[in-house]
């Protein structure tokens, strides 16, 4: 056997302790993911060997959060992909004026960038008053810094720029100040934000949505994961309510039983509740 099937049967005893000690599932996230995230690990937890996790994990609660941290990815910045929130000033907020209210579901916020981003542009389109955004990860560590809604001053220039090239209507100071090496939004913003912990691999629909975004975050997950994720979004979606995942992500539109047609496929954007002729 070579080290890495050996490492493989490892990681396989850490994903069970995980999930028989705390409920959380990670079986069915992409292996070679998985692989580098718990390799890359070793050696900041000071440990030689994967299976050594299993004990610190069973027997110190408090290592849970930093396995978590460690197994899943948090990269975000604001209006990532700003072509893309282009597009959902010109398709998704005509959308969601149709609502007297409506919801909307950041899934995977990670530490929160999206969903300032998403109230920034509820904002511009003076419809914020009437929705409410849903953000939610299975991280809780990057709950709480989207919560508080403070972020390294550096990141400043990245901010500003892709806010102006989403379309930005004003100037990303309206939203945001600096306060000495941080910089923190308004929390005007923050006012219809509902920040929970929920776990796409096995929770399950918890409110009637208009709009999902959820992006960069089904990559990390096997095909049957994906589908499962898939059709929680179908459930959790209105008639006509839109989804968008991240640029490297896709629907497989002519699955049977998935009822949805593409607003724009290049940029991965959505519309549910429209079965396709035979399906
Ligand atoms: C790369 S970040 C994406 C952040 C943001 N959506 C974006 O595109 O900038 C991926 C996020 O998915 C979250 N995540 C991973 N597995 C998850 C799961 N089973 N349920 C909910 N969130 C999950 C991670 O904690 C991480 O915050």
């Amino acid at each position: 056997m070579t080290d890495e099937e050996v490492q493989d049967i490892e990681i396989q005893l850490v994903l069970e302790a995980l999930r028989l000690r705390f409920g959380y599932d990670f079986r069915n996230y992409a292996p070679a993911s998985l692989r580098r995230r718990v390799t890359q690990c070793l050696s900041s937890c000071e440990f030689t060997y994967i299976s050594e996790i299993i004990p610190r994990l069973l027997h110190q609660g408090a290592f849970l959060d930093r396995l978590i941290q460690v197994l899943t990815i948090s990269v975000s910045t604001l209006f990532r992909d700003p072509e893309v929130f282009r597009l959902l000033r010109e398709h998704s907020v005509p959308m969601l004026r149709t609502y007297p209210y409506f919801n909307v579901w950041m899934a995977g916020c990670a530490t929160g960038e999206e969903v300032y981003s998403m109230a920034i542009l509820l904002k511009e389109a003076g419809i914020y008053d009437r929705g409410r955004i849903f953000a939610t990860d299975i991280n809780r560590e990057n709950l709480d810094i989207a919560e508080r809604g403070y972020y390294k001053a550096d990141r400043w220039q990245e901010f500003e720029n892709n806010y102006r090239l989403s379309g930005g209507q004003s100037k990303l100071e309206d939203y945001c100040h600096m306060d000495g090496d941080w910089l923190s939004f308004d929390p005007e913003l923050k006012k219809n934000m509902v920040y929970s912990t929920h776990n796409l691999a096995t929770d399950g629909v918890f409110a009637e949505m208009q709009f999902i975004v959820c992006r960069n975050v089904l990559i990390y997950f096997d095909g049957g994961l994906q589908h499962r994720v898939i059709d929680l979004f179908q459930d959790s979606l209105v008639r006509g309510g839109h989804l968008c995942l991240g640029m490297s992500e896709n629907l497989d539109l002519g699955r049977p039983g998935h009822e949805f047609q593409a607003v724009s496929e290049k940029h991965r954007l959505f519309m549910a509740g429209y079965k396709r002729a035979g399906s």
